[in-house]
C-alpha cells in the first residue's frame, strides 16, 4: 500500500463494525502482564502500534498467546527480564510512554528507540517525573533513544501534570504501582481516563477525588496481585477510528449508517457533541458496559453542517479527532476556529501543519494563527486537479484525507497510505465497499 487514488463515494450506507480501541488495547495488555490473574483478551487492536506493546511485552518475558478463535491469552510473571535486545516501539507514542513507566521498576538496563517520527517526539515529560521517582536515563536528550534503568526503590511523588496527556498520566500510574508508598497525581486539564478505569477493573489500588477543582489520582503501592481468578477483556470499538465513517456519513449524500459497539469514553465522545453542534444528525442507542467502559452503537446519517468555534479547553478531548473535525469544517457553511492545537505539533506528524498544508493542498482557505486553526467552510468548491495528499506518515492524516476524497467532486491521490496500519489495517478494505480506488501514480 503505497499511493491511492480514492474517487468520491456512492453513499456510505451499511452496518460497520471497528477495530477495538487503540488506546484500550496498549492498557489491557500492559495491566494485564502485572495482575497474577489469567487474562483473555478479545477484540485487541490489531494495528502497529499495538503490535509494539505486545512485542515489547514479549521480549520482557510475557507469555502471550493467541488461540484460534483470536482470543489473546496473556499470562503474567514474577518479574520481568532484562531483553536481549532493543526495545523498538516503531511509530507508537502510547507504547514508548507506557512502557518506560512499566519499566521504571526494572533494575536492568533497556534500550528504547522507534521509528524517526518516535524519535523527534518529546519524551522528556515522561522521563522528568520518572526520573523523580529513581529512574535513570542515559543516552538521552529527551527523546529516543533512551537507555532506561530502573529501580525497586521508587520514590512516591506528588506531580502535578504539566501537559493534559494521557500517556504521561498513565505512564506515571503504571509506575506507582511499584512504589512503596503514596504516588498523587494532579491533574489540572482532564484527559482520557481508560487506564484509571481498567485500574479500577482490575482491583487495583486506585483512589480518584477533587482537591480544590483539580482531579488527584492516588495510588497506594506496592500493588500486590489478589488471588488468581480468570479475567475477560472484551475490548470496546475504537472512537477515534469511527469518527472517519461518521463523518463521512455526514458529508455524502443519501448516507445512512449504523457503527456497531463504539467506546463512549467522556473523555472521547466529545467530536460527536462538535459534529452536532454544527449540524450532524447522530443519535446513540444501546448503550452498555463492558470492561468498565461504555459502549454505544452510533446511526448518523447525510446532514447539512456549519461552521463552529472550539474552546482550548476541550482540545485534549478531541486530540486524535482534529483531522477529520478539519474534514468536516472544509465542507461545512462558515467559517471554523479550532483553538489551542499547540499539542497537535507534538503528535506522529506535526499535526497543525500537516492538516493546514493538506487542506490548501485540496484547495480550502486556511491558516493558523498562533496555536488556533481557521478554516473557512466549502472549500471543495474550490478544489483544482490534480490534488495530491502528503500525510507525512500520519495515519490519522491518511484517513482524513480519504474522506475527504469520498466527499469530493474529484479524486484524490493520498501519498503513505501503509501508513494506516498503525491503527486500522482494514481501513482501506472499509473504504472499498464504498468508493473506488486505484493504485496511485
Ligand atoms: C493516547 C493519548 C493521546 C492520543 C494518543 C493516544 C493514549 O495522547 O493522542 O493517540 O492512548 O493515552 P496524549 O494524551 O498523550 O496527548
Amino acid at each position: 500500500m503505497g499511493s491511492l487514488t480514492v474517487s468520491s463515494a456512492r453513499e456510505i450506507t451499511g452496518v460497520l463494525d471497528i477495530p477495538g480501541d487503540k488506546s484500550i488495547s496498549h492498557r489491557a495488555l500492559i495491566l494485564s502482564s502485572l495482575v497474577k490473574h489469567s487474562v483473555q483478551i478479545l477484540n485487541l487492536n490489531q494495528g502497529d502500534d499495538v503490535a509494539c506493546t505486545r512485542k515489547a511485552l514479549e521480549q520482557l518475558g510475557v507469555n502471550i498467546q493467541n488461540d484460534r478463535k483470536g482470543i489473546l491469552k496473556v499470562k503474567c510473571l514474577d518479574h520481568f527480564i532484562q531483553p536481549k535486545s532493543s526495545l523498538y516501539l516503531g511509530n507508537s507514542g502510547t507504547s514508548a510512554r507506557l512502557v518506560m513507566g512499566l519499566l521504571a521498576s526494572c533494575e536492568f538496563e533497556t534500550h528504547i528507540s522507534g521509528d524517526v517520527s518516535l524519535q523527534k517526539r518529546p519524551m522528556e515529560r515522561v522521563m522528568q517525573p520518572l526520573s523523580r521517582m529513581g529512574v535513570n536515563f542515559k543516552e538521552t536528550k529527551g527523546c529516543l533513544p533512551a537507555i532506561q534503568t530502573g529501580t525497586r526503590n521508587l520514590l512516591p511523588i506528588s506531580y502535578r501534570l504539566p501537559v493534559p496527556s494521557a500517556q504521561l498520566k498513565s505512564s506515571l500510574l503504571i509506575a506507582a504501582l511499584s512504589v512503596n508508598g503514596i504516588t498523587r497525581i494532579i491533574e489540572p486539564a482532564l484527559s482520557r481516563d481508560h487506564t484509571e478505569r481498567l485500574m479500577k477493573f482490575l482491583d487495583m489500588p486506585l483512589k480518584v477525588y477533587y482537591e480544590n477543582k483539580e482531579r488527584v489520582l492516588e495510588v497506594t503501592g506496592p500493588y500486590l496481585p489478589s488471588k488468581a481468578k480468570s479475567i475477560l477483556l472484551d475490548i470496546p470499538g475504537d472512537s477515534s477510528a469511527a469518527a472517519f465513517w461518521i463523518t463521512a456519513s455526514l458529508l455524502v449524500k443519501n448516507s445512512n449508517l449504523r457503527i456497531n459497539n463504539v467506546c463512549w469514553n467522556p473523555f472521547r465522545n466529545v467530536f460527536v457533541d462538535i459534529l452536532k453542534r454544527m449540524g450532524g444528525q447522530i443519535q446513540t442507542i444501546s448503550q452498555k458496559s463492558q470492561m468498565g467502559e461504555e459502549c454505544t452503537d452510533i446511526i448518523s446519517q447525510t446532514s447539512l453542517l456549519h461552521g463552529i468555534e472550539i474552546s482550548a479547553d476541550i482540545a485534549p478531548s478531541l486530540i486524535d479527532e482534529y483531522p477529520i473535525l478539519a474534514v468536516a469544517a472544509a465542507f461545512a457553511n462558515g467559517r471554523s476556529i479550532f483553538r489551542g492545537l499547540q499539542e497537535l505539533r507534538f503528535k506522529e506528524s506535526n499535526r497543525l501543519e500537516t492538516i493546514e498544508s493538506n487542506l490548501k493542498a485540496c484547495g480550502v482557505r486556511c491558516y493558523v494563527q498562533n496555536n488556533d486553526l481557521f478554516i473557512e467552510g466549502k472549500g471543495f468548491d474550490s478544489i483544482s486537479n490534480p490534488i495530491e495528499i502528503y500525510p507525512q506518515h500520519d495515519h490519522r492524516i491518511a484517513m482524513a484525507f480519504s474522506i475527504f476524497a469520498l466527499a469530493s467532486f474529484h479524486p484524490i491521490t493520498i501519498h503513505q497510505t501503509k501508513t494506516v496500519m498503525s491503527s486500522y489495517p482494514t481501513f482501506y478494505k472499509e473504504l472499498s465497499k464504498f468508493s473506488n480506488f486505484n493504485p496511485g501514480h
